[in-house]
């Protein structure tokens, strides 16, 4: 059967068949995590649009439920698209949803669970009075769409914001306040807005604490906390973030470095990555990050295998108070459950310009945790390369350097997942995180690319990545997190029992030493939830 070809991963959130994009309104209630998606129940090409529905204990292992929401009411018939959950203090739970109506707009309509002493929330109501936001003067029909979860401010109300456009060009995202999720007032002005971003989609916008490892509720606010601003665009097809300030007197928030504005600065992930969300989990006390990861070979090759992405590895999201510039996102814990055996490599020396096998047999499954420590050879001149370049085969004093994964034993396939640190005219290094798909496949009708932006590395740190391998996707983190790679690969050579891991080192004068631990992880189970069954 196609659909249980290679391709598929092992241990990453997939629909058992067809097409899925966006993370829709991700919750925890009553001991499960929820996940609901932009599903296509008939293809596996877009369309169609419904909610699908999976429930997690851990958020590794999943049970795919019954379709959530479908397109059945004139107010969402032609697609029940993105939106986001929000907890009120009495313990219900009201869904804010995007309909595209009857007449082709974008509204937003309102939705909770039929009942609430179900913990798999399977039933979900529809208002009967949606929608209950249109777009207002100014905004084009179809420029409206996808509500964030609802925060409450000072005084009482709630707050929902939306990202929309105006004039084509100006990203921007609109604040509502509400009272009861029925009756909405829009606010004078914008939350923010941003020239030359085009439409915002997907906006995500959450506190983060300064100081300490737990995740913040979206209401929280005041002194020691920072908000996260975060735009889906709609043009170029990235996620961008920024870190900033919010007054909830005006519902104005405004970046640190206007320099590193969203759209225009930090990205959630420099690699295959779209329509991210968070949520928060109070059972762990973390904010947690979804995000969508997309194919990126032919619309016929996933016809033909019968479905279409994936979610990435659930992260945890913190600010990151050593750079104060960036946040930090991990695989969450329960990953680790998936670990079998392990390899160390210590101190291993890769020469300039040299590869080295790491013999640990199957690499298709993997968790990797790389450090990296340079002795230069000779002195350098300033690089000129500025960023990823042409990949691991640009050469430079002091990189690129890393690993091979998902690669064959005579290298005819290989995707190096790597630092390129830069010689700067001021003699400070820039360090670029990479991954370089050109080499990933012998198939010529796939998008293979350089993906990669710049992370900081602090005098006292040494170079470390963590790499999560699953059949066709690499997710990869630099520094504990500031800089994050996903990367779909379909290798015809380095599959199954052929695909391997090597360390490189193709910098023209520095040795590289890397001490590396190597887990096997097992596959999750991701199935039909055993309606019926007395155990699960
Ligand atoms: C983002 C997006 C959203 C929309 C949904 C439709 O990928 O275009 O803006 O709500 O997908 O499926």
């Amino acid at each position: 059967n196609a659909m249980f070809s290679w391709q598929r991963t092992a241990y990453h959130f997939q629909p058992e068949k067809n097409w899925m994009n966006d993370p829709n309104g991700p919750l925890y209630y009553k001991g499960w995590y929820h996940l609901f998606y932009q599903y296509n129940p008939f293809s596996a090409i877009w369309g169609n649009i419904t909610w699908g529905h999976a429930v997690s204990r851990d958020l590794i292992h999943w049970l795919y439920l019954p379709l959530a929401m479908v397109p059945d009411q004139w107010f969402d018939i032609y697609g029940v698209w993105t939106g986001s959950a929000t907890f009120l203090p009495d313990g219900k739970i009201v869904m804010l949803y995007t309909g595209k109506t009857n007449g082709s707009v974008q509204v937003q309509n309102l939705a909770y669970p039929a009942n609430l002493s179900d913990p798999l929330l399977l039933h979900w109501d529809k208002y009967p009075g949606n929608p209950v936001m249109v777009p207002p003067p100014g905004i084009q029909d179809d420029d409206f769409r996808d509500p964030t979860t609802a925060w409450v401010g000072p005084d009482g109300k709630w707050r929902v914001t939306i990202g929309s456009r105006f004039n084509t060009t100006l990203g921007l995202s609109l604040v509502y306040q509400t009272k009861n999720f029925i009756d909405y007032e829009l606010l004078d002005g914008v939350l923010h807005a941003v020239p030359g971003t085009g439409m915002w989609e997907c906006v995500d916008f959450y506190p983060v604490a300064i100081n300490g490892s737990l995740g913040l509720d979206t209401s929280a606010m005041g002194p020691g906390i920072k908000h996260v601003l975060k735009a889906s665009l709609d043009d170029t097809k990235v996620d961008h973030y920024a870190i900033g300030t919010y007054d909830p007197i005006k519902d104005k928030w405004t970046p640190d470095n206007p320099k590193m504005d969203v759209g225009i600065g930090l990205r959630v992930d420099y690699g295959r990555y779209y329509a991210s969300k968070t949520f928060f989990d109070p059972h762990t006390q973390r904010r947690i990050l979804w995000g969508w990861i997309n194919e990126t070979d032919t619309e016929n090759a996933d016809l033909r295998k019968g479905w279409a992405s994936l979610q990435t590895i659930p992260r945890t999201v913190l600010f990151d108070n050593k750079t104060g510039t960036h946040l930090l996102q991990w695989p969450v814990k329960e990953v680790e459950s998936l670990r079998l055996n392990s390899t160390v490599f210590k101190d291993v020396l890769v020469e300039a310009g040299s590869i080295v096998p790491l013999d640990i047999g199957t690499a298709t499954q993997l968790d990797i945790v790389a450090e990296f420590e340079i002795e230069q050879l000779e002195s350098s001149t300033t690089d000129e390369a500025s960023d990823c370049g042409n990949g691991a085969v640009e050469r430079n004093t002091f990189g690129p350097f890393g690993i091979l994964v998902i690669a064959d034993d005579s290298l005819s396939e290989l995707t190096p997942v790597f630092f390129r640190p830069v010689n700067t005219s001021d003699g400070s290094l820039n360090t670029y995180f990479c991954t370089d798909e050109k080499r990933s496949s012998k198939a010529n009708d796939v998008f293979k690319q350089v993906y990669g932006g710049e992370v900081p590395v602090l005098e006292d740190e040494k170079y470390n990545m963590r790499v999560l391998v699953d059949h066709s996707i690499v997710e990869s983190f630099a520094q504990g997190g500031r800089t994050v790679i996903s990367s779909r690969v379909y290798p015809t050579e380095a599959i199954y029992g052929a695909a391997r891991l090597f360390l490189f080192n193709n910098a023209t004068g520095v040795n590289v030493k890397a001490t590396l631990k190597i887990w096997d992880l097992n596959s999750a189970f991701i199935r039909p939830f055993p309606f019926g069954e007395t155990t699960i």
